[in-house]
């Protein structure tokens, strides 16, 4: 059954949580669409998973298209969110809906995510009116990361807490029909959630949200280095890769690979009359 705004919704009042990755690719995309995962964020954190950046800030509108594309693709059941990158929604209310209609229309969206609160009301709206769902974002909102001065856990002072409670009362009756909760602690994420009618999903924001999602690299142990608090490596599909990658080498080094079993056959006339012909 395909996941929709109206599914989620339910999710939230019937307590069943949501699950949503991040993917960024047509395989990727149909795993977790045959898993059964109920949302797809093509994240612009592809910038830095995908394409090496060192932030989500160089992406661009045709990055978000081309992967975005591929994941619709992939994905049948899922309720596809695509980012809208870093200025292609900030400047004025027009752009921001050519570019969410430009997610829908040649990537496939069934909705858009933009960071901000009460600075992006205007755009939600404007969206919304243009019959495409949009998913806010609130907290540690990786696009400001210069204005934070890092990626820094947000709403940790009562002035701040208030004004993210703030916040995710106007994204919602601006017409958001969810809001992604980053990087703040666990008790205010739970009072937002229990404020608000529209779904909260979780990353780095604790268990009282109605729902989770988290970059798929981390969550599945493909990256190295420096990992978040918030991310659990649920596999060590990095571990898997490294040993397949290794032993291809070894075999083919060796001539153990290709085997009888992965090459195709011959009539051997055939074989025996061309090698005639090269004598
Ligand atoms: O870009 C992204 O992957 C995100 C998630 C971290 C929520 O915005």
């Amino acid at each position: 059954m395909k996941n929709t705004v109206s599914t989620l919704l339910k999710q939230k009042q019937s307590g069943d949580k949501i699950t949503m990755l991040t993917a960024y690719d047509y395989t990727t995309a149909k795993i977790m669409d045959e898993c059964g995962v109920n949302a797809i964020l093509i994240g612009d954190s592809l910038g830095m998973v995908m394409l090496g950046y060192e932030n989500t800030l160089p992406v661009t509108m045709e990055d978000m298209i081309h992967h975005t594309a591929a994941v619709s693709r992939g994905a049948v059941n899922t309720f596809i969110v695509a980012d809208m990158p870093f200025m292609s929604y900030q400047v004025s209310v027009q752009e921001a809906v050519i570019n969410a209609g430009r997610l829908v229309k040649e990537g496939g969206a069934n909705a858009v995510k933009l960071e901000g609160g009460a600075e992006v009301c205007e755009q939600i709206k404007a969206i919304v009116n243009a019959s495409i769902p949009v998913v806010a974002h609130l907290g540690l909102t990786p696009q400001s990361v210069n204005a934070f001065g890092g990626f820094k856990v947000q709403g940790k002072s009562y002035d701040k807490a208030k004004k993210l409670i703030e916040d995710a009362l106007l994204i919602q009756e601006a017409g958001a029909c969810a809001v992604v909760l980053e990087g703040i602690p666990a008790k205010l994420a739970e009072i937002i959630t229990k404020k608000l009618f529209i779904p909260t999903i979780g990353i780095g924001a604790g268990n009282g949200c109605d729902g989770q999602v988290l970059v798929y690299q981390d969550m599945l142990g493909l990256t190295t280095g420096h990992t978040a608090k918030f991310v659990k490596r649920f596999a060590e599909a990095g571990e898997l890769m490294r040993k397949g990658i290794n032993d291809y080498i070894s075999e083919t080094k060796s001539g153990a690979f290709p085997a009888e079993e992965h090459t195709y056959a011959v009539d051997e006339e055939i074989i025996s009359q061309l090698l005639k012909e090269c004598e």
